[in-house]
């Protein structure tokens, strides 16, 4: 019986049972297991593997296992002292840090939600949410306004510039979340979203918006990369792109003159590049 299996088998087995899992001890006691895992950043919700095209496995269980904390969560009153109330899933509230787990977390509205891995280094300045599933390596900030979404897989060093937008991916449960790799930088005001591959030390300009839906122009090779069905996006390694704009060249478009914006590679990362994104060293 999956009472006794490995952690995967026994929340395959609550996950299937529906609701009829609510209340259910066993059922608890393994997700509080998942999500202990998740937090330790021994078992994640998508991790590289360089045997597969993407290069990184989705593992659609674990997904199934938050999934599977959100039904069994009753709401619950959280918060502290009379100023500040909350009310959530009980299996989700938010994380605590203590200053051996090495991570800042500047007071002022910032949320780190049960169930996401921050590794030592990592700083988030306020106010900045991540959530459930979400893993963020070391030394990578999370700057004002900026969402870490459920899921979503953050490299080394990376800086997620104030506002930067990481668009989180829990269901379909089999979908790959949105990757930004080791050293990228992610400029301020930008969006990543529906498991878009940022490569390694990428440059994201300010105001650039990534979809599965956006056309990508590479102007140094020459291609155009686009999501498929069987792939999301993908941002060659190094490319430093900016947002841009192309014309509208059918119909109605053409005929009042309109363009849409489109995200451009304009070039590889050089040493302007190391320069303009260098980061502030001494707020670490
Ligand atoms: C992308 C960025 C890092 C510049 O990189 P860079 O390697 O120094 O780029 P360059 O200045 O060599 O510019 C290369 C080309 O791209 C264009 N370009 C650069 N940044 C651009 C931008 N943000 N939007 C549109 N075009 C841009 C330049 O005009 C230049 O075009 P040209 O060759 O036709 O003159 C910088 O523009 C940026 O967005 N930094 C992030 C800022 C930010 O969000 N900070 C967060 C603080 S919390």
């Amino acid at each position: 019986m999956a009472l006794n299996g490995t952690l995967q088998e026994r929340i395959e087995h609550f996950f299937a049972q529906g609701a009829e899992a609510v209340g259910n001890k066993d059922a608890e006691a393994a997700f509080l297991e998942l999500r202990t895992a998740l937090e330790a950043g021994t078992l994640r919700s998508a991790e590289p593997n360089a045997s597969l095209p993407l290069g990184w496995r989705v593992n659609a269980w674990v997904k199934r296992g938050i999934l599977l904390g959100f039904r069994l969560g009753q709401l619950a009153e959280m918060g502290c002292g009379e100023s500040l109330s909350f009310v959530d899933k009980a299996t989700y509230p938010a994380r605590r840090f203590s200053a051996s787990d090495g991570v800042r977390v500047v007071p002022g509205g910032s949320s780190v939600r049960a169930g996401a891995y921050v590794s030592k280094g990592v700083v988030v300045m306020p106010p900045a949410y991540v959530n459930v599933g979400a893993y963020v390596d070391e030394g990578t900030m999370v700057d004002s306004h900026a969402l870490v979404g459920s899921c979503a897989q953050i490299g080394k060093r990376v800086h997620l510039s104030a506002a930067a937008q990481i668009g989180g991916v829990l269901e379909p449960v089999n979908a790959s979340p949105v990757i930004i790799e080791d050293d990228c930088l992610v400029g301020g005001n930008t969006g990543v979203y529906e498991g878009t591959v940022v490569r390694q030390r990428a440059v994201l300009a300010a105001g650039t918006i990534l979809t599965r839906g956006t056309p990508v122009y590479d102007l140094v090779k020459g291609e155009v990369y686009k999501a498929s069905d069987e792939s999301p996006l993908v941002i060659p390694e190094g490319a430093v792109v900016v947002p841009g704009s192309r014309s509208v060249t059918k119909g109605k478009g053409q005929e009042w003159g309109l363009s849409v914006t489109t995200p451009v590679i304009v070039k590889y990362r050089d040493e302007k590049t190391a320069l303009s994104s260098a980061l502030e060293d001494l707020l670490r």
